[in-house]
């Protein structure tokens, strides 16, 4: 599929999505949108893919936020629709993707492109790495799941915080916080996730498309984590790599997964 927004680049069992606007640093409009849905249903599918990388085009920034061009004339009806539709096509979907995403914060993640980082699986970070949630400054509030996925990974105290005063934090103080995984130099930010992707990528895709579905189940209003936990735990047993894995074990050599 052709692309006017984004980049993939497919590396075995690896794929890469660039987002790659980089004159409005990689800022969301609704065509990046639709796109990257469309791209991660698509690898979403591709059984050859173990691990997704998603990345900002060139040095300065991983995404800039919402397109704030696009919604400067927008009335209420128009602002609860670009929130519905964006976090059912980007946010919410890809949480829920059971291929494992990793954020790789290369440079400024503000708004809706640290609302993007939040969504994906885990997050990693270059040392020059600015976040934060500045929505409040333009008279609005993180309409893309930020409200929600902040508190959750860093706390309500400072989740309130960060919204509340709208500051950019760095890489280091991220980490602190529990926000990302690693901070590392620039050039270092690719090398790392091609590692962590490789150690996903030698474990049963089907065991973590399972504990996906269930670390998500424990913030989900209404839903009981543990009972999901169950019903996945349950269904492993049926599955090919479980037979795999466990003979692969008794019989001291390495899993040989599908
Ligand atoms: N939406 C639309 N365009 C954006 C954007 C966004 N969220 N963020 C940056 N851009 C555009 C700028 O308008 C500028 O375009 P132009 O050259 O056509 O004028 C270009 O990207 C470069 O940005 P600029 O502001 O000139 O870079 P800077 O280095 O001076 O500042 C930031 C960088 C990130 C601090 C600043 O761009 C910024 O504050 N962006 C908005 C962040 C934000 O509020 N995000 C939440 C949106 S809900």
């Amino acid at each position: 599929m052709n692309y006017n927004n984004i980049i993939i680049e497919i590396d075995d069992y690896l794929a890469f999505i660039t987002i790659n606007r980089p004159k409005k640093l990689n800022a969301l409009n609704k065509e990046t949108i639709a796109e990257l849905h469309n791209a991660f249903r698509d690898l979403e599918e591709d059984s050859d893919i173990r691990v997704i990388v998603i990345i900002g085009s060139e040095d300065k920034a991983f995404v800039a936020g919402a397109d704030i061009s696009e919604f400067a004339d927008f009335n209420m009806n128009k602002g609860s629709e670009l929130a519905k539709i964006g976090q059912e096509l980007l946010f919410d979907f890809i949480e829920n993707l059971t291929t494992p995403v990793i954020a790789a914060i290369n440079g400024f993640a503000l708004g809706g492109g640290l609302e993007l980082a939040m969504s994906c699986h885990f997050r990693v970070a270059s040392r020059n790495a600015k976040m934060g949630l500045p929505e409040v400054t333009l008279g609005l509030i993180p309409g893309y799941g930020g409200t929600q996925r902040l508190p959750l990974l860093i706390g309500k105290g400072k989740a309130m915080e960060l919204i509340m005063t709208a500051n950019m934090i760095t890489a280091e103080e991220a980490l602190n916080y529990g926000l990302v995984n690693y901070v590392v130099d620039q050039n270092e930010l690719i090398p790392l996730c091609e590692k962590l992707a490789y150690k996903i990528s030698q474990n049963s895709s089907t065991a973590i498309a399972a504990a996906i579905k269930s670390i998500n189940a424990n913030d989900k209003d209404g839903v009981n984590g543990f009972e999901v936990e169950i019903e996945q735990f349950g269904k492993c047993f049926g599955t090919n790599d479980f037979a795999e894995g466990t003979s692969a074990f008794l019989e001291k050599r390495k899993p040989d997964f599908e």
